[in-house]
């Protein structure tokens, strides 16, 4: 064999074990996990000591996302994640599996927000299958639904208005780049 072709397999499978190390996650991975109940509750409202399907029947809703903890904020502004995730990180973050993604459902009326409910939850979509990224919206009686998805790492990514490249698109980069030297 060729020296070249030596050195471009010892590339290769350099490169091949580089991703499997940083894609078989060695890291536990978290998602947030709460729903934010909106600008209509505020640190005046009864104390929320509640089950999703009991807060669910109150309202009537039916098939709507939610998970406990319920968060409400002393005005009524959406609540500050940084916050939540120094204080309260055990209480309002799930650890996700591997079939699972992080996701954000955020529902709004003439552009103002309503509520968020985070959680990790598998995803998936009739004509496209098993959804890992992305936000899809849509119209629900005079509601818009947002829900938005992303794979994270130690830290949440379902609370970022942007989600971060993960390190394994890097990687996948950086190898294609020294393979096509
Ligand atoms: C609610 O928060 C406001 C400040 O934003 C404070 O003045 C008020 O005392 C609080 N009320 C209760 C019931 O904690
Ligand atoms: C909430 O409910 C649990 C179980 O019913 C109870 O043990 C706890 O004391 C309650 N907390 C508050 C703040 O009411
Ligand atoms: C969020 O708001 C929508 C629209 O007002 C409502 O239908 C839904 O029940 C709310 N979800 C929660 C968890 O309160």
């Amino acid at each position: 064999m060729e020296t070249k072709h030596i050195v471009l397999n010892v590339v290769f499978f350099g490169c091949f074990f580089l991703l499997q190390y940083v894609s078989g996650q060695t890291e536990p991975s978290y998602c947030f996990r709460f729903t934010w109940l909106g600008p209509e509750y505020d640190n005046t409202s009864t104390l929320l000591n509640t089950t999703c399907s009991e807060y669910l029947d109150d309202i009537r809703a039916v098939g709507v996302p939610c998970r406990t903890p319920f968060v409400v904020t002393y005005d009524g502004s959406p609540p500050d994640l940084d916050y939540l995730l120094d204080n309260y990180r055990d209480q309002v973050t799930c650890r996700r599996t591997k079939s699972q993604v992080c996701a954000k459902f955020t529902y709004s009326f003439n552009n103002e927000v309503q509520n968020a409910t985070y959680m990790c939850t598998r995803a998936y979509t009739a004509d496209r299958g098993y959804e890992t990224g992305g936000c899809f919206k849509q119209r629900v009686d005079a509601h818009d639904v947002e829900v938005c998805l992303c794979e994270s790492g130690r830290d949440p990514c379902n609370g970022a208005s942007s989600f971060k490249i993960s390190l394994v698109l890097i990687t996948i980069l950086a190898c294609l780049k020294f393979v096509l030297i």
